[in-house]
């Protein structure tokens, strides 16, 4: 039984707060700086409380922590934690930009701890699966590729003008909260971005002044790959797209299935996925960290890939400010 601290208990904090605790393999605790919700949520799941990291650490005794604060405080963070020895899951994005990367790397190789990044995506089945039939090679050469996605954020996030969404320096606006889980999603199944071209501003979120669509023209290595999202569209929708030499591969998120059309075929051969709520994929992927602290391997985003992705957030708010296409270095 692992002791696990989650730090930041708001929106994503508790899932994963309620999500370790269904796996009955952690023992949990709480931090957050709110102290009615550190309360409640103390109360609720009858776990113990802290209302500051220092005095989390100062009390002794965990194994890991989950990082759920906003991305602006997660490097920080995850640099005191692993100075106190603890193995790390750390919420998307990684951070808002570079600065502590190389500190935090280091730190990572010091120490040996496990450190992995909640890029939830990898435990779809539709997507895992996809990615299992292009590593196969089932789609011969890939050609190309397209993201079309988005949902009406309000309706999912009543509360976005108070939160980390209303400012890009704390995580907020549509590349780094919600393109991000996209872009990570296609990196793994196709490899890393090198170039980006971004179209992004706000068009109709009431309330703030973050971009709320993106139009991405992108290159993974040689494939070019075209991402369109919005956070005001009403369906909440989301539609992956790769060609092949020898085939087509659809993943349709919010269907749970994915589909191969071989070329000369005129329909989907579709891939229904067992159905599943948010929580299960938060629970596969809690399962997954424990399983990584045991040493076995797993689907987890990696850290060396979620700095890649934090890459591309910044490429792609760098094109959005000035109009320009953005390069990415290929990583050592
Ligand atoms: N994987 C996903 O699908 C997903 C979904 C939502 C949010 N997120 C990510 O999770 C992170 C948090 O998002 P959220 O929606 O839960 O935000 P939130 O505002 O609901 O919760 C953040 C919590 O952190 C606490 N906090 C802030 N500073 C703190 C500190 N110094 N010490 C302790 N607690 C502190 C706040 O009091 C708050 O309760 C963000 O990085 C966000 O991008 C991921």
């Amino acid at each position: 039984m692992s002791s696990l601290l989650i730090i930041g208990c708001g929106s994503i904090g508790e899932r994963h707060l309620r999500c370790f605790a269904a796996t009955g393999r952690a023992q949990l605790s709480a931090c957050d700086a709110n102290p009615a919700l550190l309360e409640k949520i103390c109360t609720q799941y009858a776990v113990p409380g802290f209302s500051s990291l220092d005095e989390a650490l100062a009390s002794g005794g965990f194994d890991g922590a989950v990082i759920c604060t906003p991305a602006h405080l997660h490097l920080p963070m995850a640099r005191q934690l692993l100075e106190a020895g603890l193995h790390l899951l750390i919420e998307k994005p990684l951070a808002t930009d570079q600065t502590l990367v190389p500190e935090v790397r280091e730190a990572i190789a010091r120490s040996g701890r496990v450190v992995a990044v909640a890029y939830v995506y990898h435990f779809m089945a539709a997507v895992a699966a996809a990615r299992s039939a292009i590593l196969r090679g089932e789609l011969g050469r890939l050609l190309e590729a397209s993201v079309v996605s988005g949902q009406h954020f309000p309706t999912f996030r009543p509360a976005y003008r108070e939160i980390y969404y209303r400012d890009r320096r704390t995580g907020g606006g549509a590349i780094q909260d919600a393109l991000t889980h996209l872009v990570n999603a296609m990196e793994w199944m196709l490899g890393p971005v090198s170039r980006v071209f971004c179209d992004a501003s706000h068009r109709a979120l009431e309330g703030v002044e973050v971009e709320d669509f993106a139009h991405v023209a992108a290159r993974h290595g040689e494939i070019p790959v075209s991402y369109a999202m919005t956070q005001f569209q009403a369906p909440n929708e989301h539609v992956f797209l790769i060609h092949g030499e020898l085939a087509s591969l659809r993943i349709e998120i919010h269907q749970q299935r994915w589909g191969l059309m071989q070329r000369g075929e005129t329909q989907w051969q579709w891939r229904q996925c067992p159905p599943v709520e948010r929580d299960t994929l938060f629970m596969a992927q809690a399962a997954a960290f424990l399983d990584a602290l045991e040493g076995k391997t797993t689907d987890l985003c990696s850290f060396e890939e979620a700095v890649q992705t934090l890459r591309f957030n910044e490429a792609a708010l760098q094109s959005a400010n000035r109009g320009e296409v953005i390069h990415l270095s290929p990583l050592p």
